[in-house]
């Protein structure tokens, strides 16, 4: 974090790849501790080797509530933690008129109750450092798709804007204590975006979408987006639904039926 001269223990969960690997990496780069969550605990490892006196592997399912909530006690050393970052994540998408709940439970499985077990598990570690020079912080990988309705995206939207609004509920009862950053990251070239089949507008590489988060932690600031250019794009669909959801939604449906 920009300017900070004291080292941060950190907790990033979705750390094996995408945006959370480079969130790790440029962390560490920076001499913070990083705790790395994520299933696939040879990633971790790969990972850990860049920068082994500062990234500690912690392999972990976010879905599996118990083992979230004692993964942080197996750190050795670990007195409390200055930051919480959220990215650990899925995408999957609905084929209307299929709803396919068991698809729906599954993203919000982890999209949702993962961060809510990561939150659940690191609050007592967060609550330690109340009082300190740096205020303890959670950072919420959230996703500009909550901006409006998107197509297929019953499932993904709805599990971020329910994490939206989980970490704004948290704001209300802790933001004293804690400080609660909500970002919306636009498309990011990732193995979550790696399936799509339309045009992503603005992509972004996952160290460029990463740094934006690092920079920007230490502004406190409740809400971010980035790129500012679809976050303005779809800051007017909201304020139009009639024309988003009529007319732009109709030539939207219509091209992607062309491309397949
Ligand atoms: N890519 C985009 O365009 C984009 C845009 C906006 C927001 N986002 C958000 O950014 C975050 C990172 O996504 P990404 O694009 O970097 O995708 P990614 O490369 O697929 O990374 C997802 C990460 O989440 C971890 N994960 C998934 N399920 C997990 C589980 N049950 N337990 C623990 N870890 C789990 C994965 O690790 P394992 O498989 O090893 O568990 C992986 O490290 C997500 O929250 C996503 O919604 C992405």
């Amino acid at each position: 974090m920009k300017g900070h001269q004291k080292t941060l223990n950190c907790w990033v969960t979705g750390a094996s790849s995408g945006l959370g690997r480079e969130i790790v990496l440029q962390l560490a780069k920076k001499g913070h501790r990083v705790y790395a969550t994520a299933r696939d605990a040879a990633a971790l490892d790969a990972l850990s080797a860049a920068y082994p006196a500062c990234i500690v592997p912690l392999a972990c399912d976010v879905t599996d509530e118990q083992a979230m909530s004692g993964l942080l006690a197996q750190a050795e050393g670990l007195q409390h933690l200055d930051v919480l970052i959220l990215s650990a994540g899925i995408c999957e998408y609905v084929d209307v008129p299929d709803i396919d709940t068991s698809l729906i439970r599954r993203v919000m499985e982890t999209n949702f109750f993962g961060a809510v077990n990561a939150c659940k598990a690191a609050l007592p570690w967060l609550k330690k450092a109340v009082g300190s020079e740096f205020k303890p912080r959670i950072i919420g990988i959230s996703s500009l798709s909550t901006v409006t309705g998107f197509p297929r995206n019953e499932a993904y939207g709805s599990s971020k804007a329910a994490f939206e609004y989980f970490l704004d509920a948290l704001r209300c009862d802790i933001g004293h204590q804690i400080q609660i950053t909500t970002v919306r990251p636009g498309f990011i070239q990732t193995a979550l975006t790696a399936k799509n089949d339309f045009p992503m507008p603005f992509l972004m590489q996952a160290d460029e979408a990463a740094n934006q988060v690092v920079s920007r932690v230490e502004q406190g600031r409740l809400r971010f987006a980035f790129p500012w250019q679809l976050d303005w794009m779809l800051g007017i669909a909201r304020m139009f639904p009639r024309l988003w959801y009529g007319p732009v939604m109709r030539q939207l449906l219509q091209k992607s039926r062309t491309n397949t």
